[in-house]
């Protein structure tokens, strides 16, 4: 559809911006607290809240102060809680076994969420990063990032959460054949209603710098995760990614980063209108905290803008560590 504009006068285009009135009845988008999953990470012990360095006002929680977030969350109307484990360079092993234990952090948090706040919808992180003891998402045999034996471990650890009782599976891997793979045994295990949020274009980004401090993994990565993840340079290949994922039984679909991304969110979402989410990174998150705590930048109305953002490009909802604060913000 061309935009048609009738010659001046008769347009003034000002006359719909006259007042916050006028302003509200031609808004185009809304963010609402319904829109956002709030990611999380959980680590080992009790009454611990940890602070990340590089992510200011994030902290890492022992299980009893994620389910105490979780319950924050829920209170402040946000549907839904993305757990992510810390894990330290101990708990990390060549086979990356921990990733489907039931008693790691990320199962045991699940477990005692949906036990204390039933009503908050809990996604997952599938990945071998957190394991493993040289930081990839996959297995890595003679330095190669084996595709086929990495899959049959996501499977694995993708059992593990929906035994635990995740509602919403994560897999931010980018391995193929991994979406068909789980949701077969998700569907031969009974685990019917249990959904797929694909991180279908995930791109190799520095953006995720922050986050694998806050993980543990910065310390064990060895190399970088360009065979498996994106280049940055291209964007039909996240069409393909995504049709792909979709085909194989993904229920909603992800694109990673979000803001230099919304290129591809738009596109995705005009090309296949299923369920389109954006993950607002850590390193997104950290130069938006970092200007405002400088006072170079109104924290509050770049975030609410970076948001509505995604909105404007298409999204139904966006994973950002900011969504505690917007829940306030938005119930003011
Ligand atoms: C692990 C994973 C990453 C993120 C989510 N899941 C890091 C990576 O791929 O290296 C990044 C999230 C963020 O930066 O906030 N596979």
């Amino acid at each position: 559809m061309k935009p048609t504009v009738a010659p001046f006068p008769a347009a003034r285009l000002r006359r719909t911006r006259q007042s916050p009135a006028i302003r509200g009845l031609v808004r185009q988008n809304a963010l609402t607290v319904e829109d956002l999953i709030w990611p999380v990470f959980v680590r080992a012990g009790e009454g611990i809240e940890e602070p990340v360095p590089s992510m200011p006002g994030v902290v890492r929680r022992s299980v009893d102060k994620v389910v105490e977030a979780a319950r924050e969350a829920a209170d402040l109307g946000i549907p839904a809680i993305c757990i992510f484990p810390y894990t330290g360079m101990e708990e990390r092993t060549e086979d990356c076994a921990g990733a489907w234990d039931p008693e790691n952090h990320a199962n045991r948090a699940i477990r005692a969420i949906k036990a204390a706040v039933p009503g908050i919808a809990v996604m997952t992180d599938v990945a071998l990063d957190t394991y493993n003891i040289n930081g990839h998402d996959g297995l890595v045999v003679d330095g190669e990032i084996v595709n086929d034996a990495t899959v049959e471990a996501l499977v694995r650890m993708t059992l593990a959460q929906a035994e635990a009782g995740a509602d919403i599976i994560g897999p931010s891997d980018m391995m193929d054949g991994r979406i068909g793979a789980m949701r077969a045994a998700l569907e031969t295990a009974g685990h019917r209603n249990v959904m797929i949020l694909s991180y279908a274009a995930k791109y190799a980004s520095a953006f995720y710098g922050p986050f694998r401090d806050a993980v543990g993994a910065s310390a064990a990565l060895s190399g970088d995760k360009k065979t498996y993840q994106m280049d940055p340079a291209n964007s039909d290949e996240a069409l393909r990614l995504i049709e792909r994922d979709l085909n194989e039984g993904a229920d909603m679909v992800m694109v990673k980063p979000g803001l230099p991304y919304l290129d591809i969110c738009r596109r995705v979402k005009d090309t296949f209108g299923a369920p389109t989410f954006a993950y607002q990174v850590s390193g997104e998150y950290a130069m938006i905290q970092a200007a405002a705590q400088n006072g170079w930048i109104d924290g509050e109305r770049v975030v609410l803008e970076s948001l509505i953002a995604f909105k404007r490009a298409g999204c139904d909802g966006i994973l950002t560590y900011f969504a505690p604060q917007v829940a306030r913000l938005l119930a003011r």
